[in-house]
């Protein structure tokens, strides 16, 4: 608070005079209303005296012997420690040109002699509110700007305890997505196996057994043959037999059938070994594999949907895969990565394909693997749809976004897919996407085992 009152008490006020006459006057008229007061009868002794304790206020001579009060009040100035301190002259001396000197050299004020005492306590008094008003301004500003700073800190404070609570927020997120996930693939990945299992046995004998019964067919053909030889005159109901089964055309079409079943058993075993492959419930530990051959698998088990009805293409699968040695990982995780952003691209094709956006072009998957910096392997998965938008690129990764309709979404794949390339194997996962040309996803995953962090 500023207040005008002067409070003469502390006020410490010295007097600079040669004359021990004017010295004494002036120092008593100041006693008398309180003033502390030191006298000073030479300019050296007022320096003296100002610097070892500064006053509040000081009346200064001009016209003394060896240092007059221009000199005295230049040095005061040049001071560090009496700087500040307010110096009102007095003088005999009534010239313009000498009052200007005075203010030139950083006096506050000019008094003339003779002096009348009512001027000299207004204007002592007015250099002494000016003093107070200073000081009280000084201690205001620092006030302030402390307070500006406390609060500046709050505000970083919060800024970053909000941060770390968003981050919770996004942690907490992605784990519990992380748990709906590991919970449905490992129900998922147990059926499957099991599936898998029960199925490739019956499918081992009938594979096995489609030989024998191939063989034991062509004995059977061989055998009629020589019948035919050896008993060229058949009785009536054996030709009449014949004739109805039209015995050529059986022998050319029981070895296509065969030959087709042969190639349905190779299928089911491929698929079957798909699924192994994909749900890899052997291998939960950290493994070196090969990508292609996980890659390869997830694409069979998507072949329904790159085909239409008709069994012809619907969406094309180009591969350019380069030399790669085996890398280590967790070879599940990687492939439902490979099934997470493969199913993005097909979806997002098929909405292409609704939207009648293939007019000039077909719809296409590419997939690249090449080797980066001798350390890094790199998967590029894309396709050639509607791409997706800064604002939508933005949140993919975000557990739960989605922008397909509820019931085809869940939002979980790209999030799942981060974590387990980023996080469990010290890779990275990123999106390109120019709207209109397509989309891009690049898994780069660390060759070297010690990078994993699990
Ligand atoms: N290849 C892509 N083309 C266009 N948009 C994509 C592509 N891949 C992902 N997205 C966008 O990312 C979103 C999140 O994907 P994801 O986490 O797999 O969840 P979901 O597939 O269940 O929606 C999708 O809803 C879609 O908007
Ligand atoms: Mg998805």
């Amino acid at each position: 608070m500023i207040n005008n009152q002067v409070n003469a008490d502390k006020m410490d006020i010295l007097v600079v005079d040669d004359t021990p006459i004017n010295l004494r006057l002036l120092s008593n008229l100041l006693n008398e209303r309180g003033y502390e007061v030191r006298k000073a009868i030479s300019g050296k002794l007022a320096l003296l005296a100002a610097a070892s304790h500064p006053p509040d206020l000081i009346l200064l001579d001009i016209m003394m012997p060896e240092m007059d009060g221009y000199e005295v009040c230049q040095q005061l100035k040049a001071s560090p420690i009496t700087c500040d301190v307010p110096v009102i002259f007095l003088s005999a001396l009534d010239d313009v040109a000498d009052k200007m000197k005075a203010f030139d050299c950083g006096g506050a004020d000019y008094i003339t002699k003779p002096f009348q005492v009512k001027e000299v306590m207004a204007r002592v008094e007015n250099q002494l509110t000016i003093l107070q008003q200073k000081k009280q301004l000084k201690a205001q500003n620092i006030w302030l700007q402390k307070e500006i700073q406390e609060r500046q800190e709050t505000e970083l404070l919060l800024k970053a305890q909000r941060e770390k609570f968003q981050e919770a927020l996004q942690e907490l997120k992605r784990t519990q997505s992380q748990l709906v996930q590991t919970e449905k693939m490992s129900s998922l990945g147990q059926l499957v196996a099991g599936l898998a299992h029960e199925i490739n046995n019956p499918v081992t004998f009938i594979g096995g057994n489609i030989n024998h019964a191939y063989q034991y067919m062509q004995d059977l053909m061989d055998l009629i043959g020589l019948y035919q030889v050896e008993y060229p005159h058949q009785t009536p109901a054996i030709e009449e037999a014949l004739e109805l089964l039209d015995l050529a055309y059986v022998k050319g079409d029981l070895e296509k059938i065969i030959e087709s079943m042969k190639v349905g058993v190779e299928r089911i075993r491929n698929i079957i070994r798909s699924l192994q492959n994909f749900s890899r419930l052997d291998q939960a530990q950290v493994k070196p594999v090969d990508l292609h051959e996980g890659i390869d698998s997830t694409l069979i088990l998507l072949q329904s949907r790159l085909i239409n009805e008709s069994g012809k293409s619907k969406i094309q699968v180009v591969k350019r895969f380069a030399e790669l040695p085996r890398i280590t990982c967790y070879p599940a995780e990687i492939n439902q990565v490979f099934m997470n952003i493969l199913a993005n691209a097909i979806d997002a094709l098929e909405e292409a394909i609704q939207k009648g956006f293939f007019v000039d072009k077909n719809p296409l998957i590419t997939v690249c693997t090449k080797l980066e910096e001798n350390d890094l392997v790199v998967v590029n998965i894309s396709d050639n749809g509607m791409g997706i938008s800064e604002e939508v690129k933005n949140q993919i990764f975000n557990p739960f976004f989605t922008t397909k309709p509820v019931g085809r979404g869940t939002g979980l794949g790209l999030s799942i897919s981060y974590s387990i390339v980023v996080e469990a194997h010290g890779g990275q996962l990123n999106c390109f996407s120019i709207p209109g040309q397509g989309a891009e996803f690049k898994i780069a995953l660390p060759l070297n085992v010690d990078k994993l962090i699990k």
